[in-house]
């Protein structure tokens, strides 16, 4: 590889003169093998394969992540059984467990209290506020009118413009203004939509101010920054929970029901308090959330980044569940935004989430949000419930073990016997290599 060239035309390539150029360049230790293996990956269907390369650029291969399922989940008494995606072992396991356990216990109940997206048109103005405030109501019905054809669809779909706010934030940044813009997306998570209508009120803002006589020369000026959606949307919210009488939670791995229900809710206050274990413990509520939102076809990363804003909101980072026992019931209970779609994107594309959405029985947006934060609950009562019982190595262990099992080449007898030793014992890679290891040298000895 000669470190001063870069190569152009990359994208250009054919996927087997990209793997080829690789091979030649990083991967020459076996590059017949590097082939091979890269192509191992392709969808035996060329019109199937031609679909996944679509969604990205530059694409050689596949990244196959498992597809699992947690069944027995009661939602507004209505049975689903979830589609997830994650690489984590126990995740859906532990998703399925507390599915279980709350459905013999009334289920979850789940609630979208608000729907609202958010966008900004962000602009430098060196003129009076006050005008802008006075030609602001012209302005805001003017954006409306302009932005109609990109509107109409959505608008007969029940959704659309809401409303569009003038925002004066030049005390933090100067002559730095902005049009806060809220919208219903309906079925649809509504990225593009709003990115081409806040284009076009950037374009007619700058116009609309230029033609208006009240602005001098100078106020004439105005500088469209950028126009672009915001992944934090706090309107956009939904609730879930789960409660019972305490003496119905049982006796909790040997644990008395009132002693378990304490602990976890002192473990909950704990990440309402601390943002070391709040991280933590909202990773677990992302866990489920992340992995229903992947299998959906949804942008975990919009959704991630504004889970994480939302749990901020207060000034400190703090955990996003909340639980309390009140005149002897036991509550959990969530609320937070998930900007999901069911219609547009990846969600009809992608052959897996059109799946997962058939398997959910083709939910609307907001069942979907309602699901969504359910599987992120039942995640972080079965994290919580371990961390204040057994401890989560044990669960977690016991799932990884064939995974680290199957990195040293266990064979399918060598994995059962494996998990037969390992039964009640603690599971360590150094423990399972050397249990191989031994294993194996009884067999040739
Ligand atoms: C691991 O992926 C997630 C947990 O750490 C969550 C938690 O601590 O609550 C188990």
């Amino acid at each position: 590889m000669n470190n001063d060239k870069q190569i152009a035309g990359f994208s250009k390539l054919s996927k087997t003169e990209k793997i080829h150029w690789l091979a030649q360049n990083f991967l020459y230790n076996n590059p017949i093998n590097v082939a091979k293996e890269f192509a191992s990956y392709w969808h035996d269907s060329i019109e199937e394969q031609k679909i996944f390369d679509g969604f990205s650029e530059n694409t050689i291969t596949n990244f196959f992540l498992p597809f699992g399922v947690a069944p027995n989940f009661k939602i507004n008494n209505k049975l689903y059984a979830v589609p997830m995606v994650t690489e984590e072992s126990s995740v859906v396991a532990a998703a399925a467990n507390a599915a279980k356990f709350w459905f013999d216990r009334g289920g979850f109940k789940a609630e979208v209290i608000s729907t609202l997206k958010i966008g900004q048109v962000h602009f430098n103005y060196k003129g009076s506020f006050e005008k802008l405030k006075t030609f602001f109501p012209t302005l805001k019905s003017d954006l409306i009118l302009g932005a109609r054809d990109i509107t109409a669809n959505m608008d007969k779909r029940g959704g659309g413009i809401v409303d569009i706010e003038l925002i004066d934030l030049s005390d933090q940044l100067e002559h730095y203004y902005q049009l806060r813009c809220s919208f219903e997306t309906c079925d649809s998570m509504g990225a593009n939509f709003i990115n081409s209508v806040l284009e076009r009120f950037g374009q007619l803002l700058v116009e609309l101010v230029q033609e208006n006589d009240i602005f001098n020369y100078h106020e004439k000026d105005i500088k469209i920054i950028m126009c672009i959606l915001s992944n934090y949307t706090p309107d956009c919210l939904v609730h879930a929970e789960v409660s019972c009488a305490i003496d119905m939670l049982g006796e909790i791995e040997g644990m008395p029901a009132e002693e378990f229900a304490t602990k976890f809710v002192q473990a909950v206050k704990i990440a309402k308090i601390d943002p070391y274990r709040a991280a933590t413990h909202n990773k677990g509520i992302m866990n489920g959330i992340d992995s229903v939102v992947l299998a959906t076809g949804n942008d975990f990363r919009a959704i991630e980044a504004c889970v994480h804003t939302y749990a901020c909101k207060s000034g400190n980072y703090s955990s996003l569940s909340d639980a309390s026992i009140e005149n002897g019931v036991f509550k959990f209970w969530m609320t937070l935004p998930l900007a999901l779609g069911t219609v547009g994107g990846l969600t009809a594309l992608h052959p897996l989430a059109k799946k997962s959405l058939e398997l959910l029985g083709k939910p609307s947006a907001e069942e979907l949000m309602k699901i969504t934060a359910v599987v992120g609950l039942a995640q972080n009562f079965a994290a919580v419930k371990s961390l204040t019982t057994t401890g989560i190595q044990q669960g977690h262990m016991k799932m990884h073990l064939s995974n680290i099992l199957m990195s040293l080449q266990a064979t399918e007898e060598e994995l059962e016997n494996a998990k037969e030793y390992f039964n009640g014992k603690v599971i360590s890679f150094g423990a399972a290599r050397d249990y191989l290891n031994n294993l194996r040298k009884k067999a040739v000895s």
